[in-house]
Protein backbone atom coordinates (compact mmCIF):
# COMPACT_ATOMS: atom_id res chain seq x y z
CA UNK A 1 0.00 0.00 0.00
CA UNK A 2 1.00 3.68 -0.81
CA UNK A 3 2.15 5.59 2.75
CA UNK A 4 -0.98 8.07 3.87
CA UNK A 5 -0.07 11.33 2.48
CA UNK A 6 -0.06 9.56 -1.15
CA UNK A 7 -3.20 7.98 -0.30
CA UNK A 8 -3.84 11.11 1.00
CA UNK A 9 -3.52 12.75 -2.70
CA UNK A 10 -5.41 10.14 -4.50
CA UNK A 11 -8.70 10.45 -2.11
CA UNK A 12 -8.58 14.15 -3.26
CA UNK A 13 -8.78 13.40 -6.55
CA UNK A 14 -12.16 13.90 -8.85
CA UNK A 15 -11.61 12.95 -12.33
CA UNK A 16 -15.06 13.66 -14.67
CA UNK A 17 -15.46 14.96 -18.55
CA UNK A 18 -18.56 16.75 -18.83
CA UNK A 19 -20.53 15.77 -21.97
CA UNK A 20 -23.35 17.20 -23.99
CA UNK A 21 -24.75 17.68 -27.61
CA UNK A 22 -22.92 20.57 -29.11
CA UNK A 23 -23.94 24.24 -27.85
CA UNK A 24 -25.90 23.33 -24.93
CA UNK A 25 -23.23 24.87 -22.41
CA UNK A 26 -20.24 22.61 -21.75
CA UNK A 27 -17.63 25.25 -22.79
CA UNK A 28 -19.15 28.29 -20.18
CA UNK A 29 -19.81 25.49 -17.60
CA UNK A 30 -16.15 24.56 -18.15
CA UNK A 31 -15.13 27.83 -17.81
CA UNK A 32 -17.22 28.26 -14.52
CA UNK A 33 -15.76 26.19 -12.48
CA UNK A 34 -12.36 26.71 -13.47
CA UNK A 35 -13.14 30.22 -12.13
CA UNK A 36 -14.74 28.64 -8.77
CA UNK A 37 -11.55 27.03 -8.82
CA UNK A 38 -9.14 30.18 -9.05
CA UNK A 39 -7.55 28.57 -11.94
CA UNK A 40 -8.51 31.31 -14.42
CA UNK A 41 -9.71 35.23 -13.55
CA UNK A 42 -11.62 36.33 -16.25
CA UNK A 43 -14.87 34.87 -18.16
CA UNK A 44 -14.02 33.73 -22.04
CA UNK A 45 -10.62 32.75 -20.73
CA UNK A 46 -11.06 29.04 -22.23
CA UNK A 47 -10.78 28.67 -26.00
CA UNK A 48 -13.83 26.87 -26.71
CA UNK A 49 -12.62 23.56 -28.24
CA UNK A 50 -15.64 23.53 -30.48
CA UNK A 51 -14.91 23.70 -33.50
CA UNK A 52 -16.96 26.33 -35.32
CA UNK A 53 -20.28 25.25 -37.52
CA UNK A 54 -19.03 27.50 -40.10
CA UNK A 55 -15.59 25.32 -40.36
CA UNK A 56 -17.30 22.04 -40.67
CA UNK A 57 -16.39 21.62 -44.48
CA UNK A 58 -12.60 23.26 -43.53
CA UNK A 59 -10.91 20.35 -41.37
CA UNK A 60 -7.23 21.98 -41.16
CA UNK A 61 -9.40 24.82 -39.28
CA UNK A 62 -10.81 21.94 -37.46
CA UNK A 63 -7.47 20.37 -36.67
CA UNK A 64 -5.70 24.34 -36.08
CA UNK A 65 -9.02 24.37 -33.31
CA UNK A 66 -8.23 20.69 -32.09
CA UNK A 67 -4.32 22.04 -31.60
CA UNK A 68 -6.12 24.38 -29.18
CA UNK A 69 -7.68 21.17 -27.58
CA UNK A 70 -4.28 19.86 -26.37
CA UNK A 71 -4.36 22.52 -23.56
CA UNK A 72 -7.56 22.18 -22.81
CA UNK A 73 -7.64 18.27 -23.05
CA UNK A 74 -7.37 18.01 -19.23
CA UNK A 75 -8.10 20.57 -17.02
CA UNK A 76 -6.83 20.14 -13.36
CA UNK A 77 -7.66 23.12 -11.00
CA UNK A 78 -7.74 22.84 -6.63
CA UNK A 79 -10.70 23.56 -5.11
CA UNK A 80 -11.63 23.01 -1.35
CA UNK A 81 -9.27 20.62 -0.74
CA UNK A 82 -10.10 18.89 -3.73
CA UNK A 83 -7.95 18.10 -6.94
CA UNK A 84 -10.10 18.60 -9.66
CA UNK A 85 -9.35 16.82 -13.41
CA UNK A 86 -11.91 17.68 -16.22
CA UNK A 87 -11.24 15.51 -19.03
CA UNK A 88 -12.47 17.57 -22.17
CA UNK A 89 -14.39 15.79 -24.87
CA UNK A 90 -14.59 16.89 -28.30
CA UNK A 91 -18.19 18.45 -29.41
CA UNK A 92 -17.81 17.65 -33.41
CA UNK A 93 -19.48 14.22 -33.89
CA UNK A 94 -16.96 13.13 -36.58
CA UNK A 95 -14.80 13.08 -33.34
CA UNK A 96 -17.11 10.95 -31.50
CA UNK A 97 -14.50 8.29 -30.96
CA UNK A 98 -12.23 10.14 -29.27
CA UNK A 99 -15.12 11.42 -26.58
CA UNK A 100 -15.60 7.59 -26.26
CA UNK A 101 -12.71 6.99 -24.99
CA UNK A 102 -11.84 9.47 -22.86
CA UNK A 103 -15.15 8.25 -20.94
CA UNK A 104 -12.91 5.00 -20.43
CA UNK A 105 -10.53 7.39 -18.44
CA UNK A 106 -13.11 9.50 -16.37
CA UNK A 107 -14.72 8.34 -12.79
CA UNK A 108 -18.02 10.25 -13.35
CA UNK A 109 -19.71 12.57 -15.59
CA UNK A 110 -21.81 15.40 -15.69
CA UNK A 111 -24.38 15.58 -18.09
CA UNK A 112 -25.07 19.37 -19.95
CA UNK A 113 -28.63 19.28 -21.13
CA UNK A 114 -29.65 22.55 -23.11
CA UNK A 115 -33.24 23.25 -20.98
CA UNK A 116 -34.90 24.30 -23.88
CA UNK A 117 -33.80 21.50 -26.77
CA UNK A 118 -34.38 18.77 -23.81
CA UNK A 119 -31.99 15.62 -24.11
CA UNK A 120 -30.35 15.45 -27.68
CA UNK A 121 -28.89 12.84 -29.93
CA UNK A 122 -25.04 13.00 -29.28
CA UNK A 123 -26.22 13.38 -25.29
CA UNK A 124 -27.76 10.08 -25.93
CA UNK A 125 -24.57 8.28 -27.13
CA UNK A 126 -22.59 9.29 -25.14
CA UNK A 127 -24.62 8.56 -22.15
CA UNK A 128 -25.16 4.88 -23.86
CA UNK A 129 -21.69 4.34 -22.63
CA UNK A 130 -21.68 5.65 -19.59
CA UNK A 131 -24.60 2.98 -18.76
CA UNK A 132 -22.75 0.91 -20.00
CA UNK A 133 -19.74 1.21 -17.98
CA UNK A 134 -21.94 2.24 -14.87
CA UNK A 135 -20.51 5.32 -14.54
CA UNK A 136 -22.07 7.97 -12.28
CA UNK A 137 -23.47 10.54 -13.76
CA UNK A 138 -24.63 14.56 -12.45
CA UNK A 139 -27.25 16.16 -14.85
CA UNK A 140 -26.83 19.85 -15.17
CA UNK A 141 -30.18 21.29 -16.51
CA UNK A 142 -28.33 24.78 -18.23
CA UNK A 143 -29.95 27.95 -19.91
CA UNK A 144 -32.82 28.02 -17.36
CA UNK A 145 -32.40 31.82 -18.04
CA UNK A 146 -34.42 31.19 -21.26
CA UNK A 147 -38.01 30.23 -21.37
CA UNK A 148 -37.34 26.45 -21.77
CA UNK A 149 -39.70 22.86 -21.17
CA UNK A 150 -41.04 22.34 -18.07
CA UNK A 151 -38.57 21.28 -15.49
CA UNK A 152 -40.78 18.11 -14.35
CA UNK A 153 -40.95 17.33 -18.08
CA UNK A 154 -37.38 17.89 -18.40
CA UNK A 155 -36.84 15.01 -16.18
CA UNK A 156 -38.94 12.79 -17.28
CA UNK A 157 -37.04 13.51 -20.48
CA UNK A 158 -34.17 12.43 -18.96
CA UNK A 159 -34.78 9.26 -17.29
CA UNK A 160 -36.77 8.13 -20.29
CA UNK A 161 -34.34 9.24 -22.96
CA UNK A 162 -31.03 8.57 -20.83
CA UNK A 163 -32.18 5.18 -19.12
CA UNK A 164 -31.53 6.62 -16.18
CA UNK A 165 -33.60 7.01 -12.45
CA UNK A 166 -33.37 10.95 -11.85
CA UNK A 167 -33.94 13.02 -8.66
CA UNK A 168 -33.30 16.97 -7.99
CA UNK A 169 -31.04 18.50 -5.41
CA UNK A 170 -31.27 21.84 -6.58
CA UNK A 171 -34.86 23.81 -7.96
CA UNK A 172 -34.78 27.07 -9.88
CA UNK A 173 -36.39 29.59 -8.53
CA UNK A 174 -38.42 30.94 -11.52
CA UNK A 175 -37.53 30.04 -15.33
CA UNK A 176 -36.82 32.52 -18.15
CA UNK A 177 -37.17 36.24 -17.53
CA UNK A 178 -37.88 35.39 -14.12
CA UNK A 179 -35.09 33.21 -13.05
CA UNK A 180 -33.12 34.43 -10.26
CA UNK A 181 -32.18 31.77 -8.28
CA UNK A 182 -31.93 27.78 -7.34
CA UNK A 183 -31.94 26.49 -3.82
CA UNK A 184 -30.88 23.41 -2.49
CA UNK A 185 -34.07 21.13 -1.65
CA UNK A 186 -32.45 20.20 1.69
CA UNK A 187 -32.28 23.59 2.41
CA UNK A 188 -35.47 25.90 1.34
CA UNK A 189 -36.35 29.37 1.60
CA UNK A 190 -38.66 30.08 4.12
CA UNK A 191 -40.86 31.76 1.73
CA UNK A 192 -41.95 30.66 -1.05
CA UNK A 193 -44.33 31.47 -4.05
CA UNK A 194 -47.58 29.59 -4.63
CA UNK A 195 -46.01 28.25 -7.74
CA UNK A 196 -42.56 26.78 -5.84
CA UNK A 197 -45.28 25.42 -2.75
CA UNK A 198 -47.16 23.28 -5.25
CA UNK A 199 -43.36 22.54 -7.18
CA UNK A 200 -42.29 21.00 -3.83
CA UNK A 201 -45.00 18.81 -2.49
CA UNK A 202 -44.71 16.91 -6.35
CA UNK A 203 -41.29 16.23 -5.91
CA UNK A 204 -41.70 15.69 -2.01
CA UNK A 205 -44.24 13.07 -3.57
CA UNK A 206 -42.64 12.09 -6.73
CA UNK A 207 -38.64 11.58 -6.09
CA UNK A 208 -37.24 9.99 -3.99
CA UNK A 209 -34.17 11.19 -1.60
CA UNK A 210 -30.53 11.57 -3.32
CA UNK A 211 -28.85 7.56 -2.52
CA UNK A 212 -25.42 8.25 -2.67
CA UNK A 213 -24.99 4.33 -3.24
CA UNK A 214 -27.38 4.30 -6.28
CA UNK A 215 -25.15 7.53 -8.02
CA UNK A 216 -22.52 5.37 -7.87
CA UNK A 217 -23.96 2.21 -9.06
CA UNK A 218 -24.71 4.35 -11.94
CA UNK A 219 -28.32 3.59 -11.15
CA UNK A 220 -29.42 7.79 -10.05
CA UNK A 221 -28.34 10.44 -11.49
CA UNK A 222 -28.78 14.13 -9.29
CA UNK A 223 -30.25 16.66 -11.00
CA UNK A 224 -29.34 20.47 -11.23
CA UNK A 225 -30.94 23.43 -12.45
CA UNK A 226 -29.31 26.52 -13.06
CA UNK A 227 -27.14 29.13 -15.87
CA UNK A 228 -23.56 28.60 -16.68
CA UNK A 229 -23.56 32.06 -18.30
CA UNK A 230 -25.12 33.48 -15.79
CA UNK A 231 -23.33 31.20 -12.95
CA UNK A 232 -26.31 30.48 -11.36
CA UNK A 233 -26.29 26.68 -9.70
CA UNK A 234 -23.20 25.90 -10.92
CA UNK A 235 -20.95 26.49 -7.30
CA UNK A 236 -23.90 24.06 -6.18
CA UNK A 237 -23.06 21.46 -8.73
CA UNK A 238 -19.21 21.62 -8.06
CA UNK A 239 -20.00 21.54 -4.02
CA UNK A 240 -21.82 18.56 -4.12
CA UNK A 241 -19.43 16.92 -6.73
CA UNK A 242 -16.40 17.37 -4.71
CA UNK A 243 -18.55 16.01 -1.65
CA UNK A 244 -20.50 13.06 -3.33
CA UNK A 245 -18.65 12.02 -6.82
CA UNK A 246 -16.01 9.17 -6.54
CA UNK A 247 -11.98 8.93 -5.98
CA UNK A 248 -10.39 7.14 -8.32
CA UNK A 249 -12.28 3.96 -8.71
CA UNK A 250 -11.01 0.13 -9.15
CA UNK A 251 -9.91 -0.41 -13.06
CA UNK A 252 -10.42 -4.13 -14.32
CA UNK A 253 -7.52 -5.53 -16.31
CA UNK A 254 -7.72 -9.12 -17.69
CA UNK A 255 -5.36 -10.36 -15.60
CA UNK A 256 -7.04 -8.64 -12.12
CA UNK A 257 -8.88 -5.36 -10.64
CA UNK A 258 -5.93 -2.74 -10.09
CA UNK A 259 -7.18 -0.70 -6.67
CA UNK A 260 -5.85 2.96 -7.07
CA UNK A 261 -4.22 2.66 -3.40
CA UNK A 262 -2.16 -0.38 -4.43
CA UNK A 263 1.71 1.19 -4.29
CA UNK A 264 2.73 0.40 -7.78
CA UNK A 265 2.33 2.76 -10.59
CA UNK A 266 -0.25 1.16 -13.65
CA UNK A 267 -1.67 3.10 -16.66
CA UNK A 268 -3.10 2.91 -20.15
CA UNK A 269 -3.63 5.19 -22.88
CA UNK A 270 -6.89 6.70 -23.65
CA UNK A 271 -5.73 9.59 -26.05
CA UNK A 272 -2.59 10.13 -28.55
CA UNK A 273 -2.62 13.77 -30.10
CA UNK A 274 -0.75 14.41 -33.38
CA UNK A 275 1.11 17.48 -33.35
CA UNK A 276 0.11 18.95 -36.67
CA UNK A 277 2.67 21.09 -36.90
CA UNK A 278 5.19 19.16 -39.65
CA UNK A 279 8.56 20.66 -38.14
CA UNK A 280 7.30 18.83 -34.77
CA UNK A 281 6.05 15.37 -35.89
CA UNK A 282 5.22 14.16 -32.52
CA UNK A 283 2.37 13.37 -30.40
CA UNK A 284 1.39 13.21 -26.64
CA UNK A 285 0.13 10.16 -25.48
CA UNK A 286 -2.06 10.53 -22.63
CA UNK A 287 -2.21 7.87 -19.96
CA UNK A 288 -4.70 7.72 -17.01
CA UNK A 289 -2.94 6.77 -14.23
CA UNK A 290 -4.98 3.76 -12.80
CA UNK A 291 -2.47 3.15 -9.21
CA UNK A 292 0.13 4.46 -7.63
CA UNK A 293 2.40 7.38 -8.06
CA UNK A 294 3.71 8.39 -11.30
CA UNK A 295 7.54 9.88 -11.15
CA UNK A 296 9.67 11.52 -13.79
CA UNK A 297 13.00 10.21 -15.05
CA UNK A 298 11.90 6.16 -13.39
CA UNK A 299 11.46 3.25 -16.05
CA UNK A 300 8.69 2.11 -16.21
CA UNK A 301 7.55 -1.05 -17.77
CA UNK A 302 5.58 -0.70 -21.57
CA UNK A 303 4.11 -3.63 -21.86
CA UNK A 304 3.22 -4.79 -25.73
CA UNK A 305 6.23 -3.04 -26.34
CA UNK A 306 8.04 -5.73 -23.54
CA UNK A 307 10.30 -2.84 -22.80
CA UNK A 308 11.38 -0.21 -20.14
CA UNK A 309 10.92 3.05 -20.72
CA UNK A 310 11.39 6.65 -18.95
CA UNK A 311 9.80 10.44 -19.45
CA UNK A 312 12.17 12.82 -18.86
CA UNK A 313 9.20 15.24 -20.12
CA UNK A 314 5.83 14.31 -18.98
CA UNK A 315 3.33 16.96 -18.64
CA UNK A 316 0.04 17.27 -16.50
CA UNK A 317 -2.13 19.94 -16.97
CA UNK A 318 -3.22 22.76 -14.61
CA UNK A 319 -6.45 24.83 -15.93
CA UNK A 320 -4.68 25.95 -19.08
CA UNK A 321 -1.44 25.28 -18.80
CA UNK A 322 1.16 22.25 -20.12
CA UNK A 323 3.80 21.93 -17.54
CA UNK A 324 6.17 19.52 -16.24
CA UNK A 325 5.79 17.13 -13.67
CA UNK A 326 8.11 15.28 -11.12
CA UNK A 327 4.89 13.14 -9.68
CA UNK A 328 1.16 12.02 -10.50
CA UNK A 329 -1.12 10.08 -8.84
CA UNK A 330 -3.92 7.39 -9.67
CA UNK A 331 -6.27 9.26 -11.00
CA UNK A 332 -4.82 11.87 -12.90
CA UNK A 333 -3.43 12.46 -16.43
CA UNK A 334 -0.36 12.28 -17.79
CA UNK A 335 1.38 13.58 -21.24
CA UNK A 336 4.32 11.45 -22.00
CA UNK A 337 5.76 12.87 -25.19
CA UNK A 338 6.02 10.08 -27.65
CA UNK A 339 7.15 9.11 -31.52
CA UNK A 340 5.80 6.37 -32.17
CA UNK A 341 6.04 4.00 -29.09
CA UNK A 342 2.12 3.96 -28.18
CA UNK A 343 -0.85 2.99 -29.26
CA UNK A 344 -4.59 3.19 -27.78
CA UNK A 345 -5.16 0.84 -24.97
CA UNK A 346 -1.16 0.41 -23.95
CA UNK A 347 -0.44 -0.11 -20.56
CA UNK A 348 2.51 0.91 -18.44
CA UNK A 349 3.64 -0.47 -15.03
CA UNK A 350 6.52 -0.82 -13.21
CA UNK A 351 7.43 -4.54 -14.07
CA UNK A 352 3.48 -6.42 -14.02
CA UNK A 353 2.34 -8.10 -17.31
CA UNK A 354 -1.03 -6.27 -17.25
CA UNK A 355 -3.32 -5.61 -19.94
CA UNK A 356 -6.97 -3.29 -19.08
CA UNK A 357 -10.00 -3.80 -20.70
CA UNK A 358 -12.68 -1.24 -21.71
CA UNK A 359 -11.17 0.41 -24.45
CA UNK A 360 -14.10 -0.60 -26.79
CA UNK A 361 -13.82 0.18 -30.40
CA UNK A 362 -17.45 0.86 -31.60
CA UNK A 363 -18.84 0.07 -35.75
CA UNK A 364 -17.87 2.76 -38.08
CA UNK A 365 -20.31 4.38 -39.87
CA UNK A 366 -18.85 5.21 -43.65
CA UNK A 367 -16.34 2.25 -44.86
CA UNK A 368 -14.22 2.85 -47.89
CA UNK A 369 -11.44 1.11 -49.47
CA UNK A 370 -7.83 2.57 -49.72
CA UNK A 371 -5.55 2.02 -52.23
CA UNK A 372 -2.05 3.19 -53.05
CA UNK A 373 -1.60 6.14 -55.40
CA UNK A 374 1.77 6.27 -55.39
CA UNK A 375 3.56 2.88 -56.25
CA UNK A 376 7.19 4.26 -55.25
CA UNK A 377 5.99 5.21 -51.73
CA UNK A 378 3.97 1.13 -50.76
CA UNK A 379 5.96 1.30 -47.63
CA UNK A 380 5.37 4.41 -46.41
CA UNK A 381 1.80 4.27 -46.80
CA UNK A 382 1.62 1.02 -45.26
CA UNK A 383 3.54 2.52 -42.08
CA UNK A 384 1.21 5.35 -41.97
CA UNK A 385 -1.79 3.72 -42.39
CA UNK A 386 -0.78 1.60 -39.13
CA UNK A 387 0.40 4.46 -37.15
CA UNK A 388 -2.77 6.00 -38.39
CA UNK A 389 -4.66 3.18 -36.36
CA UNK A 390 -2.79 3.03 -33.56
CA UNK A 391 -3.42 6.96 -33.08
CA UNK A 392 -6.98 6.18 -33.53
CA UNK A 393 -8.12 8.31 -36.36
CA UNK A 394 -9.89 5.48 -37.57
CA UNK A 395 -10.33 1.44 -37.89
CA UNK A 396 -9.08 -0.53 -40.56
CA UNK A 397 -10.38 -4.00 -41.73
CA UNK A 398 -8.90 -6.29 -44.59
CA UNK A 399 -11.60 -7.87 -46.80
CA UNK A 400 -10.70 -11.88 -46.85
CA UNK A 401 -12.56 -11.81 -50.31
CA UNK A 402 -9.87 -9.78 -51.98
CA UNK A 403 -7.13 -8.77 -49.40
CA UNK A 404 -7.86 -4.92 -49.93
CA UNK A 405 -7.93 -2.63 -46.87
CA UNK A 406 -11.38 -1.17 -45.81
CA UNK A 407 -10.68 2.42 -43.65
CA UNK A 408 -13.88 2.78 -41.33
CA UNK A 409 -14.95 6.15 -40.00
CA UNK A 410 -17.11 7.54 -37.93
CA UNK A 411 -17.39 10.87 -40.36
CA UNK A 412 -16.37 12.31 -43.42
CA UNK A 413 -13.25 13.98 -42.08
CA UNK A 414 -11.81 11.75 -40.94
CA UNK A 415 -11.16 10.37 -44.43
CA UNK A 416 -9.81 13.94 -45.26
CA UNK A 417 -7.69 14.05 -42.22
CA UNK A 418 -6.10 10.85 -43.08
CA UNK A 419 -5.30 11.48 -46.51
CA UNK A 420 -3.64 15.14 -45.55
CA UNK A 421 -1.94 13.70 -42.99
CA UNK A 422 -0.53 10.78 -44.87
CA UNK A 423 0.97 13.30 -47.80
CA UNK A 424 2.23 15.73 -45.34
CA UNK A 425 3.76 12.89 -42.63
CA UNK A 426 4.56 10.14 -44.21
CA UNK A 427 5.06 11.03 -48.26
CA UNK A 428 2.53 8.84 -49.34
CA UNK A 429 -0.41 8.90 -52.11
CA UNK A 430 -3.86 7.52 -51.39
CA UNK A 431 -7.06 6.89 -53.59
CA UNK A 432 -10.52 6.33 -51.77
CA UNK A 433 -13.15 4.04 -53.53
CA UNK A 434 -16.00 4.50 -51.60
CA UNK A 435 -17.89 1.73 -50.54
CA UNK A 436 -21.41 0.55 -49.61
CA UNK A 437 -21.27 -0.51 -45.92
CA UNK A 438 -23.95 -0.54 -43.59
CA UNK A 439 -22.05 -1.55 -40.10
CA UNK A 440 -18.99 -3.51 -38.96
CA UNK A 441 -20.15 -6.49 -37.02
CA UNK A 442 -17.23 -8.93 -34.55
CA UNK A 443 -18.83 -12.18 -34.47
CA UNK A 444 -18.24 -14.60 -32.10
CA UNK A 445 -20.46 -18.26 -31.65
CA UNK A 446 -19.81 -21.47 -29.33
CA UNK A 447 -20.78 -23.31 -32.25
CA UNK A 448 -18.01 -24.20 -34.29
CA UNK A 449 -19.68 -25.71 -37.25
CA UNK A 450 -22.07 -22.94 -37.43
CA UNK A 451 -19.78 -19.91 -37.47
CA UNK A 452 -17.50 -22.15 -40.44
CA UNK A 453 -20.41 -22.10 -42.70
CA UNK A 454 -21.53 -18.66 -42.02
CA UNK A 455 -17.72 -17.32 -43.04
CA UNK A 456 -18.00 -20.04 -45.86
CA UNK A 457 -21.46 -18.45 -47.15
CA UNK A 458 -20.43 -14.94 -46.07
CA UNK A 459 -17.05 -14.99 -47.42
CA UNK A 460 -17.29 -11.95 -49.76
CA UNK A 461 -18.35 -9.77 -46.49
CA UNK A 462 -16.12 -11.33 -44.29
CA UNK A 463 -13.09 -8.90 -42.88
CA UNK A 464 -10.44 -9.21 -40.19
CA UNK A 465 -9.76 -6.15 -37.89
CA UNK A 466 -6.42 -4.83 -37.04
CA UNK A 467 -6.31 -7.61 -34.53
CA UNK A 468 -7.10 -10.27 -37.16
CA UNK A 469 -10.29 -10.90 -35.42
CA UNK A 470 -13.64 -11.76 -37.99
CA UNK A 471 -16.05 -9.13 -39.22
CA UNK A 472 -18.82 -9.21 -40.99
CA UNK A 473 -19.34 -6.63 -42.83
CA UNK A 474 -23.12 -5.97 -43.61
CA UNK A 475 -24.03 -3.92 -46.83
CA UNK A 476 -27.73 -3.09 -45.46
CA UNK A 477 -29.35 -3.17 -42.06
CA UNK A 478 -31.77 -5.83 -43.81
CA UNK A 479 -28.81 -7.97 -44.38
CA UNK A 480 -27.54 -7.86 -41.29
CA UNK A 481 -31.42 -8.84 -39.88
CA UNK A 482 -31.26 -11.90 -42.14
CA UNK A 483 -27.69 -12.86 -40.95
CA UNK A 484 -29.44 -12.58 -37.08
CA UNK A 485 -32.39 -14.71 -38.36
CA UNK A 486 -31.18 -17.57 -39.85
CA UNK A 487 -27.63 -17.82 -37.43
CA UNK A 488 -29.10 -17.96 -34.32
CA UNK A 489 -25.88 -19.62 -32.37
CA UNK A 490 -24.12 -16.63 -33.68
CA UNK A 491 -23.62 -13.06 -32.04
CA UNK A 492 -23.15 -10.12 -33.87
CA UNK A 493 -21.12 -7.44 -31.86
CA UNK A 494 -21.38 -3.87 -32.74
CA UNK A 495 -18.32 -2.84 -30.59
CA UNK A 496 -14.84 -4.92 -30.34
CA UNK A 497 -15.05 -5.45 -26.75
CA UNK A 498 -17.07 -8.28 -25.59
P1 LIG B 1 -20.82 23.90 -25.98
O1 LIG B 1 -19.44 24.02 -25.45
O2 LIG B 1 -21.66 22.90 -25.27
O3 LIG B 1 -20.90 23.73 -27.46
O4 LIG B 1 -21.60 25.28 -25.69
P2 LIG B 1 -21.07 26.70 -25.26
O5 LIG B 1 -20.66 26.74 -23.84
O6 LIG B 1 -20.11 27.22 -26.25
O7 LIG B 1 -22.45 27.50 -25.34
C1 LIG B 1 -23.20 27.60 -26.53
C2 LIG B 1 -23.97 28.89 -26.53
O8 LIG B 1 -24.92 28.89 -25.46
C3 LIG B 1 -23.11 30.12 -26.32
O9 LIG B 1 -23.70 31.18 -27.03
C4 LIG B 1 -23.25 30.37 -24.83
O10 LIG B 1 -23.00 31.71 -24.46
C5 LIG B 1 -24.69 30.00 -24.61
N1 LIG B 1 -24.97 29.62 -23.23
C6 LIG B 1 -24.28 28.75 -22.44
N2 LIG B 1 -24.86 28.65 -21.23
C7 LIG B 1 -25.94 29.45 -21.26
C8 LIG B 1 -26.94 29.77 -20.29
O11 LIG B 1 -26.95 29.30 -19.17
N3 LIG B 1 -27.91 30.65 -20.69
C9 LIG B 1 -27.93 31.22 -21.93
N4 LIG B 1 -28.91 32.05 -22.21
N5 LIG B 1 -26.99 30.93 -22.86
C10 LIG B 1 -26.01 30.07 -22.53
P3 LIG B 1 -23.14 31.68 -28.42
O12 LIG B 1 -24.00 32.82 -28.81
O13 LIG B 1 -23.01 30.53 -29.35
O14 LIG B 1 -21.68 32.11 -28.10
P4 LIG B 1 -21.19 33.39 -27.32
O15 LIG B 1 -21.21 34.46 -28.33
O16 LIG B 1 -22.10 33.65 -26.18
O17 LIG B 1 -19.81 32.98 -26.91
Amino acid sequence: MLPSSDQNEILKRRTFAIISHPDAGKTTLTEKLLLYGGAIHVAGAVKSNKIRKTATSDWMEIEKQRGISVATSVMGFDYAGHHINILDTPGHQDFAEDTFRTLTAVDSAIVVIDSAKGVETQTRRLMEVCRMRKTPVMVFMNKMDREGKDPFDLMDEAEKELGIHCTPVTWANGQGLKFESVFALNNRPAELSEKLQEDLEMIDGVYPEFDKEAYLRGDLAPVFFGSAYKTIGVQELLDFLVANAPSPLPVTAEERTVEPMEDKFTAFCFKIHANMDPNHRSCIAFFKICSGKFLRNTYYYHVRKDQQMRFAAPTCFMAQKKETVDEAFAGDVVGLPDTGNFKIGDTLTAGEKLHFKGLPSFSPEMFKYIDNADPMRQKQLEKGINQLMDEGVAQLFVSQLNGRKIIGTVGQLQFEVIQYRLEHEYQAKCRWQPLQMYKACWIESDDDAELDTFKKRKAQYMATDKEGRDVFMADSAYVLSMAQQDYKHITFHFTSEF
